[in-house]
């Protein structure tokens, strides 16, 4: 239970145990929704027998709300085999028709008790169970870390992982495997990293790695110098760092199995129908804070993609100037924790007008997620920093697939249109990649700048919210006042604020297409650069242009237009996270501030 402990931060909506021993022929398992407290009380109150092999499990959902039915571990095998799960298996709706042809009742919701059949079923057909797991693995689609136990070889436990983490502990007498290191090393120091499309088989005795074709695999173990805390954050010194670089999976998994065989979106949870959604002339969005920012980008996407007007609006000031709101108007709320109470008193304003309400959530069962009429998960993951980082670019990889669906939808677009925009959404994850290998000009730069008062940030079109955003995190880390607003507006007034040493940071558009607005935000470069302010520009790779203007560029790969937040905003985080550390702030729980606003 200690392992399961130190890996609650990787989710908490549920947990369970399954153990095997030698003279039963079924799992005994335990499970609980709820934190790990609910576990060990139920455990308390009815033990399970002392155990040669186990699994454990904390979850965070991705399918199926957080109940005691979908907790993991899953049984199948009438109880003899029990399986585990992180990932998402994106092909788990046709693999779970075809169990059902085949009989098979399901007790869950989720895609994980998909492969424990298709595991029984190998088993079944007398494969071993590392056999049955090598065998299922060629089947499954998406990312996925399974670990599983059968009462047949109650002294082994099988796992396999694709796109998702799973390492191995070498005790003494006794093995282990954890999705992160944290998982055993109050037990050994001693670990073995498992690759893509592996599987390992554990005893006491021993560990055999093989490729999905079952060829063994040697590997050197390591040593793991992380203490326990240090573990938890992936080898990273802070949560907020973790999570800048947990960004390329975060959208990678927001947008993993979201689009069906035919093309269409898949909604997590809750439906609005088609007829519905083809009827709203208007979208409001919700939401407060960076999520509002991340509306304000998809609302650029989906204007342009679906020709339906889009507002964004603060949650808290929405209800309060009595919007024009009805059956026709779409509305959107936004939110990492799904229990920001703003936001949730806007969802509930829009329902009483009769508007539809789609939550775009990162947090499963959450009170917007239950309370929306449809639900879009961002998949980023617990995020435990306070300052959103993940979810933000979660959040509009989500809205991006909200505009897509729109617009195959209502016809705005045609299939291949739609193919181009999903493989360039796709790209991404790489891209944000490469600026995060990148990083440490920006972060050189604000080790320089940890006694400056007031920075400003400019962007237009999408770098506008890319700007805000930019300001929000330098307030929110380093408590430096720091204002976003659109370059264009910096001749009504704004440039009153120049003057000698102001820094400014500039979100640039791509010089390419004959709508840029480059050539307008390089003019904003050289007023306030003529006024004695120091230029820092987030620019596309290659644009030369801005290297003549600018004191400083950070360049980040090209991306279609109206994707470019997702890469221009990385620096800015980095800034921003690199600056506080610098003035030796808790970036991960910063001053006055919460992870959730769960007031009004
Ligand atoms: C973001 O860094 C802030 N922590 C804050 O603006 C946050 O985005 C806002 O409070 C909304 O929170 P939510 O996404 O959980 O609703």
């Amino acid at each position: 239970m200690g392992g399961l402990a130190r890996l609650e931060y990787r989710g908490y909506d549920s947990a369970g145990l399954a153990v095997v021993t030698s003279d039963r022929d079924r799992v005994g398992m335990r499970k609980k929704a709820g934190k790990l407290v609910n576990l060990e009380k139920e455990l308390a109150g009815r033990p399970l027998e002392p155990a040669t092999a186990a699994i454990g499990h904390t979850r965070w959902a991705t399918h199926g709300a957080p109940t005691d039915a979908n907790a993991h571990p899953h049984l199948a095998a009438h109880g003899r085999l029990a399986i585990i799960h992180n990932g998402i298996i994106e092909n788990f709706s046709a693999l779970r028709a075809e169990l059902q042809s085949e009989g098979v009742e399901f007790l869950s919701e989720t895609d994980t008790e998909v492969a424990g059949h298709l595991l029984a079923r190998e088993v079944d057909r007398g494969e071993s169970l590392a056999d049955a797991m090598r065998i299922i693995t060629r089947r499954l689609e998406g990312a996925f870390t399974l670990l599983a136990v059968d009462a047949s070889e109650p002294r082994t436990v099988v796992g396999a992982r694709r796109n998702s983490p799973l390492v191995i502990g070498l005790g003494e007498g006794e093995n282990f495997l954890g999705s992160d290191v944290v998982a055993f090393i109050e037990h050994t120091r001693t670990a073995l990293e498992l690759h893509q499309d592996e599987v390992v088989e554990i005893t006491p005795e021993g560990v055999t790695i093989t490729d999905i074709a079952g060829h063994t695999v040697e590997r050197e173990p390591y040593h793991v110098d992380w203490d326990a805390t240090a573990a938890q954050k992936g080898g990273f010194p802070t949560f907020m760092e973790k999570e800048i670089h947990d960004q390329p999976t975060a959208v990678a998994d927001t947008l993993r199995g979201r689009i069906d065989e035919h093309g269409r979106l898949q909604l997590d949870g809750g439906m609005i129908h088609e007829n519905v959604l083809n009827s709203i002339d208007k979208i409001i969005v919700v939401a407060c804070g960076t999520a509002a920012y991340a509306g304000l980008v998809g609302r650029n996407a989906i204007e342009h993609w679906c020709r339906i007007p889009v507002e964004v609006e603060l949650a808290h000031e929405f209800r309060y100037r009595d919007p024009v709101v009805g059956v026709k108007t779409l509305v959107v709320a936004i939110s990492q924790s799904g229990e920001t109470m703003d936001t949730i008193m806007a969802v509930r304003h829009a329902q009483q007008q009769g508007a539809p309400v789609i939550a775009i959530v990162n947090s499963q069962g959450s009170t917007i997620a239950r309370e929306a009429d449809a639900v879009l998960y961002t998949r980023a993951g617990p995020e435990i920093a306070v300052a959103s980082t993940k979810a933000f670019l979660a959040q509009i990889t989500a809205m991006f697939l909200l505009g897509i669906y729109l617009a195959e939808l209502r016809g705005n677009k045609f299939p291949d249109e739609i193919e181009s925009l999903l493989d360039q959404l796709e790209e991404i994850p790489a891209k944000i990649q490469r600026v995060l290998d990148a990083s440490e000009p920006v972060r050189a730069l604000a080790r320089t700048m940890a006694d400056e008062r007031t920075v400003l940030f400019l962007g237009r079109h999408v770098g506008y919210p890319v700007a805000m955003e930019g300001a929000l995190k330098l307030k929110e880390l380093a408590y430096i006042h720091a204002e976003g607003f659109p370059a264009g507006e910096l001749k009504h007034g704004p440039i009153a604020l120049i003057e000698e040493g102001q820094p400014v940071f500039i979100v640039l558009p791509s010089p390419r297409g004959r709508e840029s607005l480059h050539s307008k935000v390089i003019s904003n470069v050289q007023e306030v650069r003529a006024r004695g302010a120091r230029t820092f520009v987030i620019a596309e790779e290659g644009d030369t242009e801005a290297a003549n203007h600018a004191e400083q560029v950070f360049y980040v790969p090209a991306a279609p237009v109206l994707m470019t937040p997702l890469l221009s905003v990385v620096p800015l985080q980095l800034f921003a996270l690199e600056l506080a550390t610098a003035k030796g702030y808790d970036v991960d729980q910063p001053r006055n501030l919460a992870k959730s606003v769960t007031v009004e």
